[in-house]
């Protein structure tokens, strides 16, 4: 820890890496359960029939612990998937081989913040940095993935993301190929079968990225033959922009049992799940009754995102630009009907299985205790001038204001507000509306309050049913005109931690700003 703080020191303001201080090492006296040596670079892949596509890889390599502790998922552009257990402590080498900067975020995971893959901490090309630390959390489904200031929408875009699993401590889950990951993306290609970034297109990089393409697990392949037993699926939203409502074709409903921060209570039905980029849900799925070839699919069903890219003149500007600035194939907005991955089941039985009455104990945090209680700290998120900002700052390096500090244990509630404070500029600040998935780093809050006094209506009708307010959570989906309450303690950690929109092209263009905790 003393190599690496050294490391980070000489990191300066502008965003650029600490490229002068070189790789951090190893340290001697950590003695990891797992080990793991992690290489981001670029490779090409067979995704689409034809010519390969260009990508960003992590390719991983064991050094120390089991062969479960690391898998690959083949065919896949994303990176591995890691398991490991609670109270384990792990070390990953990170090699940067990429043209540019980059740096890896273990999503949803409590480390201290020279662990976290903040911006300041990026490695140039040709350089590594060395994670350690022990695995706090509760069992459940987390991710890494890049998080260089500016450019971790395109990282991502370009396949860098994983799979980080804590190991289930509960028995009688659907376990071995009865529990899969489901990573859900979209990407578009040009006719070299070649990724398509937002680049060339403002209006397109202000919305967020929307490909055409559904992509599963990292690849093209949208079925999948099932046995006739019970399946959890570990849903991760890992696109970039896109938000999903997700729904099963033949109208059941979908059966919960995990949020981001692991097991609920108790198992949840939903009509329908909304689903925010970062965000992960664990769904139970029985196809005991299934006949041989019988199908079901996972869809997104169409929603109103109570997106406006400009209320001037009545709804004006969005019309006024038509195909034009949105580009000619335009995938259109957030809301659209999509399918995602159909089941098929065999002839072969599987484990019919039942969900467990309790799945887990949630300690409930009190809000009273927050130390704002009564007046909690408020967070606008909206465009500003073309910028999108939070209480109308955007990201920098070093600079934290004072809203945006904490203290070490204690709580507080915070609230996240999808529009501006009224004040100021008025009318061009409300130009553009758009959701928002609001994340923060370096620990898991509850969602305390989700105020939707100031939506549209119709808005709030497409989506009402889809929400888990329960459970533990690192990101939530913030409509237009919603206001949602969290709840969190600052533990066992002092430093910079960040917090921002996980549409990952908000967060390149800054939305996006530190908080720090103080001892
Ligand atoms: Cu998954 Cu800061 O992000
Ligand atoms: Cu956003």
């Amino acid at each position: 820890l003393l190599l690496i703080a050294t490391g980070l020191s000489a990191c300066n303001a502008q965003g650029k890496s600490n490229s002068k201080t070189g790789s951090v090492k190893a340290t001697s006296n950590f003695n990891p359960d797992v080990e793991i040596k992690m290489t981001a670079q670029p490779v090409s892949m067979q995704l689409l029939d034809g010519k390969k596509t260009n990508v960003f890889h992590y390719e991983a390599k064991l050094i120390k612990g089991k062969a479960r502790n690391l898998s690959e998922i083949p065919g896949s552009y994303l990176g591995p998937v890691i398991k490991i257990k609670r109270g384990q402590k792990i070390r990953v080498i990170f090699k940067n081989n990429l043209p540019r900067e980059s740096i890896i975020h273990w999503h949803g995971l409590h480390i201290p913040p020279e662990m976290d893959g903040h911006p300041m901490h990026a490695i140039d090309n040709g350089e590594q940095y060395v994670y350690e630390f022990t695995v706090v959390d509760r069992p459940g489904t987390y991710w890494f993935h890049p998080h260089p200031d500016k450019i971790t929408g395109p990282q991502v875009y370009r396949g860098l993301a994983g799979l980080f699993i804590i190991e289930d401590e509960l028995k009688g889950l659907p376990s071995g190929e009865y529990d899969q990951p489901l990573v859900i993306q979209d990407r578009s290609f040009d006719s070299d079968n070649q990724l398509v970034y937002v680049e060339e297109s403002p209006m397109q990089r202000m919305q967020g990225f929307l490909g055409d393409q559904i992509f599963i697990n990292g690849k093209k392949n949208l079925t999948q033959n099932v046995n006739k037993g019970t399946y959890r699926f570990r849903i991760l939203n890992g696109s970039n922009a896109r938000i999903y409502k997700l729904a099963w074709s033949d109208g059941s409903e979908l059966k919960v049992i995990a949020t981001d921060g692991g097991l609920l209570e108790k198992s949840l039905n939903k009509p329908y799940l909304m689903l925010a980029p970062g965000e992960r849900v664990e769904i139970w799925k029985d196809f005991s009754d299934f006949k041989p070839n019988d199908n079901v699919t996972l869809e997104s069903l169409a929603f109103n995102s109570g997106t406006s890219m400009g209320r001037m003149g009545g709804g004006g500007m969005m019309g006024n630009m038509g195909g034009g600035m949105m580009g000619g194939n335009s995938p259109g907005r957030n809301g659209e009907a999509m399918e995602l991955y159909t089941f098929i089941a065999n002839e072969d039985k599987g484990k019919s299985l039942e969900i467990p009455q309790t799945l887990s104990q949630i300690k409930e945090i009190e809000p009273t205790k927050a130390v704002n209680y009564d007046s909690p700290k408020q967070f606008h998120f909206y465009n500003e001038r073309m910028n999108w900002v939070i209480n109308g700052e955007t990201f920098d390096m070093e600079e934290v204001a004072d809203w945006e500090k904490v203290k070490l244990s204690t709580t507080e509630v915070w609230q996240f507000i999808n529009g501006d404070d009224g004040s100021g500029m008025g009318m061009m600040q409300d130009m553009m509306q758009l959701p928002h998935p609001a994340h923060i780093h370096g620990l898991q809050f509850q969602i305390i309050e989700r105020d939707i006094s100031g939506m549209d209506a119709d808005v709030w009708n497409s989506v009402k049913d889809g929400f888990i307010d329960k459970g533990w959570q690192d990101t939530f989906l913030l409509m237009p005109g919603m206001k949602v309450k969290v709840v969190m303690s600052f533990r066992d950690f002092t430093g910079k931690y960040i917090y921002h929109c996980h549409n990952l092209e908000h967060e390149d263009m800054g939305m996006m700003r530190n908080y720090e905790v103080l001892p």
